[in-house]
């Protein structure tokens, strides 16, 4: 390792690869939007698919939702989003520039670079509120009956539709709804490349809990946390501190599976008065970014606030028949809250090396490793024959890319020096690289290494350790590394 990864360095390797571009590049780009290249999209797609596994198909008490972007404006009104989802924007009364008040301290000034927007001399409005939902109307007629939001987070589609999902999945408290999907927010000052973004995905769940004082009817005590408290298996007289506890837990979980270990990340508990006007305790798991150690995901517990603001709005409790007491009640509900953008581009952050070699003419040369967890990984697998103008390695090669491709992803390359081929790799986050040779072919006859007919060198990103693999073993000796 050369430095510490910079920004510069990620958004160029980003580009140049094609993990991430600025979206509408060719008309100037706009602000706080980006588009995923193929490598972005694969990669995105592992998360996502490792986010979902994790939640729901390996749970028995988490079920999915697909829903809407675009909902009844209501939702938004009982949520509370219409009335308080903004931030506080100021003026630049010279420059008319508009930004986040509580970021002026970092934004350099537009016309005087030099000074960020805090510092310059010229006159600023006082702070006032900004409203960051996206409106639009829905029908052919532009009026204030048919306005419509681009949901601000997916989390309310969980709860407006969380009647439905009861009913139709048979599920009995507790169990959760997870989402996947788009969020938009206008961001007043959208910054650190993806990080703050207006157009972004979410991966939440809402996990609904029986509400403590039902757990002491029920079970004559109730559990909440305390140090050293197991969390490995849920109880029936789990309150909901217990329940966040274990959300956190399992979270951390989630990121150890995908390569961010403590080293990288961290937790901030948030303080009472600092937390949202539905929230009894909130954490923020941060990830030590370049710029800064900045949240990846919140952890909310969030009461009954949605589901009793949505009862009043719908004038129908949504609440739950508890079969054991015979009584109906609104559950409680603990949230995990995570980006899938952010948690892109901190796989990328975290992932990014570069080492000092010495290239085949002996010239000194930095390299870039990209050590993606290989399940994560867009490719698994690079092939390459040996060289190109022999049809019988170029043939074998392309046999094995053919039959490997089924299984994982794999990338076929057979320009330039196999070192370059091993770099470029290397560079994009290819766990394995295999390389057909003559051996490959013709074996050898005699000596310590006879008999390597129909192996391949099978060579490890990580360690740059290259070993002889049968061809018909490469599938056993890769798959369980992707799981
Ligand atoms: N339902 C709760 C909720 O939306 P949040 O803390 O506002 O909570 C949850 O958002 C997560 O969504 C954040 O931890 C972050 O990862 C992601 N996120 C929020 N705003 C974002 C933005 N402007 N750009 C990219 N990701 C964002």
């Amino acid at each position: 390792m050369t430095e510490p990864a910079s920004m510069e360095k990620i958004v160029s390797l980003c580009k140049r690869r094609g993990f991430i571009f600025q979206s509408s590049e060719i008309y100037g780009g706009l602000n706080g939007f980006w588009d995923y290249g193929p490598l972005g999209a694969e990669l995105k797609r592992n998360l996502r698919d490792t986010w979902w596994k994790t939640m729901t198909r390996e749970r028995e008490d988490v079920v999915g939702l697909d829903a809407s972007i675009i909902m009844h404006p209501n939702i938004w009104k009982a949520s509370g989003h219409v009335e308080t989802f903004a931030d506080q924007m100021v003026d630049c009364k010279t420059c008319k520039g508009r930004f986040r008040a509580d970021h002026i301290s970092s934004i350099p000034c537009p016309q005087r670079p030099s000074k960020t927007v805090a510092s310059c001399a010229e006159e600023k409005t006082e702070p006032r509120p900004f409203n960051l939902m996206f409106k639009t109307h829905t029908g052919p007629l532009e009026s204030d009956d048919n306005i419509a939001y681009l949901r601000p987070e997916t989390a309310q589609a969980i709860f407006a539709q969380y009647k439905n999902v009861l009913d139709s999945s048979r599920q009995k408290l507790p169990f959760g709804i997870c989402q996947i999907g788009k969020a938009f927010r206008n961001e007043i000052t959208p910054r650190n490349y993806t990080f703050r973004s207006r157009e972004f995905e979410q991966m939440e769940l809402e996990f609904f809990i029986k509400p403590d004082e039902v757990i002491a009817q029920t079970q004559g005590s109730v559990a909440q946390w305390h140090e050293g408290a197991d969390l490995s298996q849920p109880q029936p007289n789990w309150g909901w501190e217990m329940w966040h506890r274990y959300w956190v837990d399992q979270r951390t979980r989630y990121y150890q599976s995908i390569g961010l270990g403590p080293d990288v990340l961290d937790y901030y508990w948030q303080k009472p008065e600092e937390l949202a006007h539905y929230a009894r305790a909130c954490v923020d798991i941060l990830f030590k970014f370049p710029f800064g150690t900045e949240e990846l995901e919140g952890i909310a517990a969030r009461g009954s606030f949605d589901l009793d603001q949505h009862s009043k709005f719908v004038g129908k409790p949504q609440d739950y028949f508890d079969e054991e007491i015979k009584q109906r009640y609104i559950p409680h509900v603990i949230e995990p809250s995570a980006g899938l953008d952010r948690l892109a581009l901190a796989v990328i952050c975290a992932a990014f090396h570069e080492e000092e070699s010495t290239d085949d003419k002996g010239k000194k040369e930095i390299k870039t490793i990209l050590r993606l967890h290989p399940k994560i990984a867009p490719y698994k697998c690079g092939i390459f024959p040996l060289l190109k103008n022999k049809p019988e390695l170029v043939e074998q090669a392309q046999n094995i890319y053919r039959r490997l491709k089924k299984q994982f992803t794999c990338f076929y390359d057979e320009s330039g020096s196999i070192g370059k081929r091993y770099a470029r790799q290397d560079e994009i986050g290819t766990p394995f690289c295999v390389t057909v040779d003559f051996e490959t072919i013709e074996g050898i006859k005699e000596g310590p290494q006879a008999g390597l007919l129909g192996t391949v060198t099978l060579r490890h990103r990580d360690s740059t350790q290259q070993e002889r693999v049968k061809i018909e073993e490469l599938d056993q000796r890769i798959l369980p590394a992707l799981s």
